[in-house]
């Protein structure tokens, strides 16, 4: 039994900071930002009662009511993100309870801007091993918090919000998926954790802010994918043309137009969202799937190919039958 995805939610949080405002904040422009990412707005978090559960619970609700399921007929929930709001518990086990899942096991998955691929690699692995029949599966980020807004060479690119997917075991859905690492390239592209600051180590340094090498980040992102893509359609034995839609882990919209152009494919087989999301890491592709799937240009039996990289490094991909 494979992953079949049968019900897709995503959450974005109400204010969206455009480029104009992020002006008044550091020094950049509109025109930087659309012509170097795409990207035109993104949405962060305002409130205290915005976090990365209630985005995280809404994402699942509407998931499972796309599903059909229950939240209390699901067996395992992982949830993927880099900015949970407590160190523990895990952002899964509050969502269970936010939901009532009580039967469901819970666990977080940190892979960065390819964890939502990684939670659903385990899913369906899960699934193969004949462990679990039902998974809700999420991405989510707060990325706002983990942000230096002084620093104009990120704070333009990210995002904050949550996408979700329920799936189920069925005999179609997934067909193939891989997923990697690379921790050698771990330093372009790295949020440290708080210091030390036990009686032995008072090193008492604050937090810090994540650092992003772009251009390394850039190289890795068009380089990887497409070999992501291309082993996948080779195990599958099908030609790029077949896939409906490459779904791809939203960062930069130079960084899709050049995987397109390198598989010689149509930028229309690549929906994008990155012009009003940002980046939300571990988010984007569930919130992009979401909204290819809600504006209705899925139908049964439709191939689809998620795909994605980020810190760590991490990369992943993913070959399913809608
Ligand atoms: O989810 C995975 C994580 N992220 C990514 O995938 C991001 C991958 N990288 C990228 O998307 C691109 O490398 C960036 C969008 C981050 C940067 O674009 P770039 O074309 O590589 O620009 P750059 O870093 O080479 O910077 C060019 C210039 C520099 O000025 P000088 O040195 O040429 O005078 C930067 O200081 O642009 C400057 N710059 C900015 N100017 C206005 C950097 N950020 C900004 C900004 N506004 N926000």
């Amino acid at each position: 039994m494979r992953a079949r995805i049968i019900g897709t939610g995503s959450c974005l949080p109400d204010k969206s900071a455009t480029n104009e405002y992020l002006s008044t904040i550091v020094d950049t422009s509109d025109s930087w930002i659309q012509s170097r990412t795409g990207i035109r707005e993104r949405h962060l978090v305002s409130s205290e009662t915005e976090t990365t559960l209630s985005m995280a619970a809404s994402a699942a609700r509407a998931a499972l009511e796309d599903s059909g399921l229950l939240p209390e007929q699901i067996d395992l929930i992982i949830v993927a993100t880099v900015s949970s709001d407590f160190i523990t518990p895990s952002a899964a086990c509050m969502v269970q309870k936010e939901l009532g899942a009580m039967k469901a096991a819970a666990f977080d998955i940190n892979a960065a801007c390819s964890g939502f691929l990684f939670a659903l690699h385990a899913a369906d692995a899960y699934f193969q091993a004949g462990i679990y029949q039902t998974a809700l599966i999420i991405g989510v980020e707060t990325l706002s918090k983990i942000i230096d807004w002084t620093d104009r060479s990120t704070c333009v690119l990210f995002g904050d919000g949550a996408g979700a997917v329920v799936a189920k075991a069925s005999q179609e859905g997934m067909i193939a998926s891989l997923q990697g690492s690379d921790g050698t390239g771990g330093e372009i592209l790295m949020c440290k954790n708080r210091a030390n600051n036990n009686p032995y180590i008072a090193t008492g340094t604050a937090p810090d802010y994540l650092y992003m090498d772009g251009q390394e980040v850039f190289k890795f992102a068009v380089k990887k994918v497409p070999a992501c893509i291309q082993s996948l359609l080779a195990q599958a034995e099908l030609p790029a043309s077949e896939v409906k839609y490459y779904l791809l882990h939203q960062a930069n919209y130079r960084i899709i137009a050049s995987i397109a152009r390198k598989l010689k494919l149509p930028l229309e087989k690549f929906p994008s969202n990155v012009d009003h999301c940002g980046n939300t890491s571990a988010a984007s592709i569930p919130i992009l799937l979401d909204e290819v799937h809600k504006a209705g240009k899925l139908s049964p039996g439709d191939l689809l190919l998620l795909s994605g990289f980020g810190a760590g490094l991490t990369w992943g991909a993913a070959l399913l039958k809608w």
